[in-house]
């Protein structure tokens, strides 16, 4: 990863921290991506503590306002003409419905849609290089109910509510991105892939008092490290283009995701609506 440039989102904690300490050991310009600056300063003094020659920066950007990612695009732009990794992590959930100040439900807007826009934002940059996009997603993609008809009104935040189904949406929608973007580029220009990190022992349980949350807790010292989830962005950022593009991993092993992932019509439609919404 010598004179690669990785830009990690949520890179202050769980798997975010686990995969930016590890591109930095082995030699990357770390771009950690954080929404609170002293929580991204931290960081960024914790991985030089252990690793001496980190080459390390704090950017900000809360991903529940598509504003702070604009910025955050044209910082980005600004700096690197070429972007050999998007890691498209930061990732939440809302037990009780909650909206962004642009009129998005929250957990889709920063899951999917603050992603969906940074992506196209570094584009460029990320073309320049022969990039990377990983998205981070989960097996929890496999509850979702997201369909082409109710799209928008669940973007929007319409209907019922469950945090767990939006949790769940948000994350088939990731793999949606990730083969959509994958259909419009070929591997050797920009190669896309989407990751279940693992259960992990995270603070992502730690966010909210559900039913759900509070049993995940519960369960916390059976789950696996944080660190799992950040090899396996590592590993999957050293594989062959042609091996990983367009797929689905569980951890490093290649899966098979639930049949809603491989419906294009889908993913055209998602990748329609989220443009749209995001104005690119
Ligand atoms: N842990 C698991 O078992 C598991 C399983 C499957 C998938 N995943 C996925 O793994 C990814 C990382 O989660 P994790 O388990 O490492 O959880 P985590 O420890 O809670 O880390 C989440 C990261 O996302 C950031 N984040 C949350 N809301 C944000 C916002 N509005 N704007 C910018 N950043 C925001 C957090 O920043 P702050 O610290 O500032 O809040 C933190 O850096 C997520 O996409 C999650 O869906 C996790």
């Amino acid at each position: 990863m010598q004179n690669k440039i990785c830009v990690v989102s949520g890179a202050n904690s769980g798997v975010g921290f686990e995969a930016a300490r590890g591109f930095a050991l082995l030699g990357a310009h770390v771009v950690l991506v954080c929404r609170n600056d002293e929580r991204g300063l931290a960081t960024q003094a914790r991985i030089s503590e252990e690793v001496a020659s980190a080459d390390l920066r704090v950017a900000h950007a809360d991903f529940s306002s598509l504003t702070q990612v604009r910025q955050l695009g044209t910082v980005l732009n600004g700096d690197y003409p070429k972007i050999d990794l998007l890691v498209n992590n930061a990732g939440t959930f809302f037990a009780g419905r909650k909206m962004t100040a642009d009129g998005f439900e929250s957990t889709f807007a920063i899951n999917h849609l603050s992603h969906f826009l940074l992506t196209q934002l570094v584009i460029s940059s990320l073309l320049s290089a022969s990039g990377r996009v990983i998205n981070v997603s989960s097996e929890a993609h496999r509850r979702a109910k997201l369909g082409r008809s109710a799209l928008e009104e669940i973007i929007r935040g319409g209907g019922p509510y469950n945090g767990w189904g939006a949790y769940s949406d948000s994350k088939l929608a990731n793999i949606l991105f990730t083969k959509e973007l994958a259909r419009r580029y070929q591997a050797d220009r920009l190669s896309a892939v989407a990751v279940h990190p693992g259960v992990l022992a995270t603070r992502i349980w730690n966010r909210n008092l559900s039913p759900v949350s509070l049993l995940m807790r519960a369960f916390k010292p059976f789950m696996g490290r944080p660190a799992v989830g950040g090899e396996a962005v590592v590993f999957l950022a050293g594989e062959p283009s042609e091996a990983v593009h367009g797929q689905y991993y569980e951890k490093r092993r290649l899966s098979e995701p639930a049949a809603p992932a491989h419906d294009r019509e889908l993913a055209e439609e998602l990748w329609r609506v989220s443009s749209e919404l995001v104005g690119v």
